[in-house]
């Protein structure tokens, strides 16, 4: 998507949300940057942020009702949304999100989204769990299919007092990544999906299934791919790391939670890495009750969880595929067996077990292709995963 320039019209709408104070901080970079700004709220934003807030910044007067004389005559809607080069709506709430996906025109914000022919980008901003709900989930994707650009949310601590994806991104990021877009590196523009990390399949509400993977592997290449200029989308299950720059991230704790992140944003990818460590079986019934310790002994019975790799292969037109085989024994052997099982592009194969792979700090791969490989030596995997980059790039181009 074309990026902002210093001299273009930028039309900014404001939804209800406490992020929308971090709003006053966007137009005024923005109009710092050369970028002339017109705001548009919603009535939710103007409960959150007065109008005369961004009018300060911007110099011009906030439109808010969709029919209100003194502002149509001065310039119409349809003017409105011809005038702007840039549509970004920030803070897009889930009901925004929503209305826009169902192409609603029913306040002037959700009017302009219909009317303009600008690039349209949004920075959701939400509770966890709205930004997670299988609703908002299928909206965005919508959104995604029809080119919008969607820039975080950010994973941290909320507003609301929760924990994980939904944080608004902060001005200076928006701004770069709009103004800023990476146009140099083995991967410009090109749209990745990783999968990083364990995943935790649940006995009973306190208990879980799960693996070693620390998910440092996952986030190294993330952040490998984002530094090549990719758009990067890391679906994570549960660990403890910081989520890279420019990196957008959905996190997960089941493998089936993994496998409808993935494929609700799978129709866009140029490439999977399948990095996560995703737990092969699930209990087949997990207690609504934490279990109680009532017999000498207790059978669990589990169900297979289904391949995300090996699905996302299977696609018809579908991205790239590398996958990665952590093994104990015959590593070239095992890992050849998966790139034919899976019908994967590549396998990047490591050796786990005695203070190798899952957990530390370096690694080594052997990378495998259908009529090549490649040993990349012990090193950091931040090191790791650029080197690892450099082939999937070779192949990928071919
Ligand atoms: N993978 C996946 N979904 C699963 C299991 C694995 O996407 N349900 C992906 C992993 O992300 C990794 C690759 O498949 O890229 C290999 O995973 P691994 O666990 O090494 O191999 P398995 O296919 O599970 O085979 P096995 O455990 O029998 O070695």
């Amino acid at each position: 998507m074309r990026g902002i320039e210093a001299g273009n019209n930028l039309l900014l709408g404001v939804t209800g949300g406490i992020a929308a104070y971090k709003s006053i901080e966007l137009a005024r970079l923005f109009r710092r940057k050369g970028v002339e700004v017109r705001v548009v709220m919603t009535e939710a934003a103007t409960r959150f942020v007065g109008p005369m807030s961004f009018q300060a910044v911007t110099g011009e007067a906030v439109r808010v009702r969709l029919f209100d004389e003194a502002h149509e005559a001065a310039m119409g809607h349809i003017e409105l949304a011809r005038w702007a080069d840039h549509l970004l709506v920030a803070p897009a709430s889930a009901d925004f999100l929503a209305r826009m996906a169902h192409g609603f025109g029913d306040d002037l914000l959700s009017t302009l989204c219909l009317a303009t022919s600008a690039p349209v980008s949004v920075a959701p901003a939400m509770n966890v769990n709205m930004w997670e709900h299988p609703a908002t989930r299928a909206n965005m994707s919508l959104l995604a299919d029809r080119g919008v650009r969607v820039l975080g949310p950010a994973s941290g601590d909320l507003a609301c007092g929760d924990t994980g994806a939904g944080r608004m991104l902060e001005a200076a990021e928006i701004v770069s990544l709009l103004m800023y877009p990476r146009k140099t590196g083995l991967f410009a523009g090109e749209k990745v999906i990783v999968t990083a990390g364990p995943t935790r399949e649940a006995v009973d509400p306190v208990r879980f299934i799960s693996n070693r993977s620390s998910g440092k592997m996952g986030f190294a290449l993330a952040e490998a791919f984002a530094e090549q200029g990719a758009e990067v989308l890391l679906v994570s299950g549960p660990v403890n790391l910081d989520t890279p720059a420019g990196v957008r991230r959905l996190d997960v704790q089941s493998a089936l939670e993994m496998h409808r992140a993935v494929f609700d944003n799978i129709r866009n990818a140029d490439i999977f890495a399948g990095c996560a460590a995703v737990a092969d079986y699930r209990p087949e019934n997990p207690s609504d009750r934490k279990l109680k310790k009532n017999d000498d002994q207790m059978a669990l019975s589990l169900v297979k969880n289904p391949d995300i790799l090996a699905e996302v292969a299977a696609l018809e037109n579908g991205p790239f595929t590398l996958g990665f085989a952590a093994e104990t024994q015959e590593l070239a052997e095992n890992a050849r067996g998966k790139l034919a099982a899976k019908g994967v592009d590549m396998i990047a194969a490591n050796l786990v077990g005695e203070n190798l792979g899952f957990d530390t700090e370096q690694n080594a791969l052997l990378v495998l292709w259908s009529d090549g490989e490649q040993r990349l030596p012990k090193q950091p995997k931040k090191g790791l995963a650029r080197a690892l980059l450099e082939i999937v790039a070779e192949q990928y181009q071919t």
